[in-house]
């Protein structure tokens, strides 16, 4: 399938280097009767390094645009490029390999309650094929998000929110190209919420990580480097952080999207 051009711009050719390109991307849930439309021609493009926060009203569809990129669900309408592959037409075993390029951070963090935090943390890597140097990668992101005293804990004897960063270094460990994550720092405290974000922000600016968050936070919007905001399943808004908050009627929004 021939890829679709970026620009119509007569300026400069343009180098297609998204990670991710959406392009008249619609979703439907249900059949029949009950069939109903939750994304409406979604276009959007992700570069490697950005950090890209995405906002809107409960239900606008935010989860679902991002289980779709992140090859969690198939796409039949539109074109959904990521990391160089089309992904609508794609079939459940391509879907499962494009998801090992993929750092997911959801809610239901799903640990193993057998194992501890580190072990956890080491099986992630050790589906890369690395198993000596799997105890070390885990110790260190483990620190990196603040929980370097819990590492041997088993998710019994942890928080929620040391539970969702325990989650969170699995996530990350690998360096995956992609970092999709629903409402990362919901359930975290000022500083963890900061430490996780800090540490997106290094796999953005060193390893050019592409990362795709949705959000609320009031207190982390300054990471983005863009912010998109969905209503109705439409992409209503593509902005820099100074432009959302300047663009937007405080009254239309959550009151806690824009407060920075
Ligand atoms: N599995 C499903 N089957 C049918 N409809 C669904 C399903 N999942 C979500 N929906 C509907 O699709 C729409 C978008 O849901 P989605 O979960 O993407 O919203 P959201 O923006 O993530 O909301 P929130 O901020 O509350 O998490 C909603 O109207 C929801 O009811
Ligand atoms: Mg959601």
């Amino acid at each position: 399938m021939s890829a679709t051009p970026l620009s119509t711009s007569s300026t400069a050719p343009e180098v297609i280097t998204s990670s991710v390109q959406v392009r008249h991307l619609d979703y439907f849930f249900g059949r029949g009767d009950l069939r109903k439309q939750v994304l409406f021609d979604i276009s959007l493009d992700l570069h490697p390094g950005q950090i890209v926060i995405m906002t809107g009203p409960s239900g606008s569809g935010k989860t679902t645009l991002l289980t779709l990129i992140g090859a969690l669900r198939s796409a039949s309408e539109g074109s959904l490029q990521v990391l160089g592959k089309e992904l609508v037409g794609m079939g459940n075993r391509q879907l499962v390999d494009i998801r090992r390029n993929i750092g997911f951070i959801f809610q239901a963090h799903n640990l193993f309650e057998s194992l501890t935090a580190a072990q956890n943390v080491e099986m992630a890597v050790e589906l890369t094929g690395n198993f000596r140097g799997k105890r070390q990668l885990a110790v260190d992101i483990l620190s990196q998000v603040g929980l370097a005293e819990r590492a041997d804990y088993k998710p019994a004897a942890l928080s929620g929110g040391q539970k969702q960063r325990v989650a969170i270094a699995r996530a990350l460990v690998n360096q995956p190209q992609l970092i999709l994550a629903d409402e990362p720092t919901a359930a975290l405290d000022k500083k963890s919420g900061r430490d996780v974000v800090t540490l997106m922000q290094h796999l953005a600016d060193e390893k050019g990580c592409t990362i795709l968050m949705v959000t609320h936070d009031n207190r982390i919007l300054d990471v983005a480097d863009r912010i998109i905001n969905l209503v109705d399943g439409r992409l209503e808004s593509d902005e820099s952080p100074q432009q959302f908050v300047d663009s937007h009627i405080p009254k239309s929004l959550d009151q806690k999207m824009f407060i920075m």
